[in-house]
């Protein structure tokens, strides 16, 4: 740690760099002023999860913890006791001095300060997915910008209401003199100074070599983590590289012609849609709302992940008229709590649900578990070779998160899926051309050619090799299912070489959550426009002035299409 006094210059440029990470004394009153006056007509309302914290056996504590995670995981709307009452509870209407709150500060009696408000965090340590340590550090201090920036803002409303103690007496908070920057933050804040303007990024690979500098170590570990050693992660992106064109000429005026096409059904300006992410927030503090405000203007379609940082709410009211929204969905061990998820987000006004399959199990996503061992990526391996957690230092981000996912997942689940909604159904995470086959019969109308961005199986085939490999051998299927393709995704020339083989759109995950970490909405629009430009100019030098123009025979493998090499669907060349 690096302590800084605020009166100079290094800090004063940190601050303004790093704003939401730190909270001054005024942020707080206000905060805390504001969470008094507020009401909530919610507030009154019965909760399960208060009903569960009122067990004193372990098992109910227990229970009230897994009810307390899922909660945070499926966004449900809990009734909100502690944060937001129509008239104070008397726990709230105790002021508690800020020096009292500094008795508080061990493993065993573990008080936090979060948006004005007191919490004996003691009980909810071990609960806590994200590991007992990431709040043991918050002990005696204003967690509030860090809870902001990791939990959509129900998040606090699911905890017991015991657990809230009373209100800090903003009197006695002491004045911010000197303010402590970590390493890491120090060298965000330094980076973030050189940084340039959305604007001036050119290639969408700007925005990622960008985001490792000024992204914390533990956003950019869970971001760009793969699997084991990344052997897909890094063919995601070089298989892209292994397919050119074969640009035909003298098409006429190419300064008409349009990227506007659609996929299930919905319209978009382009054949891209941003992949489902978890954690947008630990990137920006405006989390996935960013993303869907960026869609809204780009006008493209968003994925909503299931594990998304933000409130569902605050996602779907950041849409403009007539936006399209997908919902991503892993199945809960609980099939009572998807099926009840299902039907919300079918209620607020979804247009298709994405049911992710290719999370079987949990994989050693090897740069977030070095990142919560606290070593370097060029360090030696962690202990064991087939570790797959961060052992006793806590959980990785992935594995944080993935708790309640179940890893018994069948055919049938499609049906289960159907039951709840009428919306269309896409597959995502399908890798073989039988398995697209499968999903025709079990009914689903689209499949995302996916490995997760190489974050699961690791050696499971780039998803362009497994659309190449539909096309060549079961050409068919594409009439019957919407095919879309992700991982890899880099410039407007990848998303063309996928539509011309047959897909209807293609994912983008990483670029997407890159762009918002280092300049949020605009950011994300900024990659957009580069994908748009890029897709464009791409479609208009290969002969091909609208979507439908592209066709198969103006992409295959690279090298000359002769013998083995030679795409079944080449045309049968013409005598010289
Ligand atoms: C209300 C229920 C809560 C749930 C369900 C929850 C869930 C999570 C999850 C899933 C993570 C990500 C895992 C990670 O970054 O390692 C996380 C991280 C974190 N949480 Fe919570 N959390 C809750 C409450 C709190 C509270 C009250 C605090 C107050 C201090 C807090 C502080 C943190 C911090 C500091 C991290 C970052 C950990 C790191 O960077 O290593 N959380 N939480
Ligand atoms: C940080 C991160 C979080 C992800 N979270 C989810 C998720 O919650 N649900 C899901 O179906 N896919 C998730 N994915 C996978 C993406 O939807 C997508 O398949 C992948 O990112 C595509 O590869 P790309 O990042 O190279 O574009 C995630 C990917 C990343 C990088």
């Amino acid at each position: 740690m690096i302590a800084l006094r605020t009166a100079s210059h290094q800090v004063r440029r940190s601050l303004g760099a790093i704003k939401p990470v730190i909270h001054s004394r005024s942020q707080t009153t206000r905060a805390f002023s504001r969470t008094l006056r507020r009401s909530d007509t919610r507030a009154g309302q019965s909760s399960r999860f208060r009903s569960a914290s009122y067990f004193n056996s372990r098992s109910g504590v227990i229970f009230a913890s897994f009810a307390i995670a899922s909660a945070y995981l499926f966004h449900e709307q809990p009734a909100v006791q502690c944060e937001a009452p129509e008239v104070p509870s008397l726990q709230q209407q105790r002021l508690i001095s800020y020096d009292e709150v500094q008795k508080h500060v061990t493993k065993d009696d573990c008080w936090v300060i979060i948006n004005g408000l007191v919490y004996d965090m003691t009980e909810f340590l071990e609960a806590h997915p994200g590991g007992p340590n990431a709040i043991i550090q918050q002990a005696g201090k204003d967690a509030s910008s860090k809870f902001q920036l990791l939990h959509p803002p129900d998040a606090i409303g699911t905890l017991p209401p015991e657990y809230c103690l009373g209100a800090i007496d903003p009197e006695t908070i002491p004045a911010p003199e000197a303010i402590e920057l970590t390493e890491d933050e120090v060298r965000q804040a330094e980076a973030r100074e050189e940084m340039p303007q959305a604007a001036d990024m050119l290639l969408v690979q700007d925005f990622e070599n960008w985001a490792e500098r000024v992204l914390s170590t533990t956003a950019w570990a869970y971001y760009r983590s793969a699997s084991d050693e990344e052997a897909t992660f890094h063919d995601n992106r070089d298989a892209w590289r292994r397919y050119f064109f074969r640009p035909r000429i003298l098409r006429g005026d190419m300064s008409q012609g349009s990227t506007t096409t659609t996929f299930l059904g919905m319209p978009t300006s382009m054949p891209i849609f941003i992949a489902p992410a978890a954690m947008a927030k630990l990137g920006h503090p405006l989390g996935e709302v960013n993303l869907t405000k960026a869609a809204g203007t780009s006008g493209i379609v968003q994925a909503i992940s299931a594990n998304a940082s933000c409130g569902l709410e605050d996602m779907f009211n950041a849409r403009v008229e007539g936006q399209p929204l997908i919902f991503q969905i892993y199945l809960n061990k609980d099939r009572s709590a998807s099926s009840a998820l299902i039907q919300r987000v079918t209620r607020l006004g979804a247009s298709a649900i994405i049911l992710t399959v290719d999370v079987c199990w949990q994989s050693k996503r090897t740069l977030d578990v070095r990142a919560k061992l606290g070593e370097k990526n060029d360090m030696p391996a962690p202990p064991s070779p087939t570790a797959t957690t961060a052992g006793e230092k806590g959980k990785s981000v992935s594995e944080a998160i993935s708790g309640y996912q179940d890893t018994n997942l069948t055919w049938s689940d499609i049906a289960f899926v159907k039951k709840h909604t009428h919306l269309p159904i896409i597959i995502k995470g399908v890798q073989s051309v039988e398995d697209v086959q499968l999903c025709v019969e079990y009914g689903a109308q689209g499949v995302i050619l996916s490995n997760h961005g190489g974050r699961q199986a690791d050696y499971a085939p780039a998803p362009i090799d497994v659309l190449y490999e539909l096309r060549e051998l079961r050409p068919d299927l594409f009439s019957k299912i919407d095919v879309m393709v992700d991982g890899g995704v880099r410039s407007g020339a990848d998303v063309v070489k996928a539509l011309a083989l047959g897909a209807k759109a293609v994912g983008v995950g990483r670029p997407i959550l890159y762009a918002n970490g280092t300049h949020g909405e605009e950011g994300v629009e900024r990659v957009l426009q580069i994908f748009q430009e890029e897709i464009r100019n791409t479609m208009r030098n290969i002969g091909a002035k609208n979507i439908e123009d592209l066709k198969p025979e103006l992409v295959g493998p690279m090298g000359p299409w002769v013998g083995r090499n030679r795409p079944s669907y080449a045309p049968a060349s013409s005598p010289i």
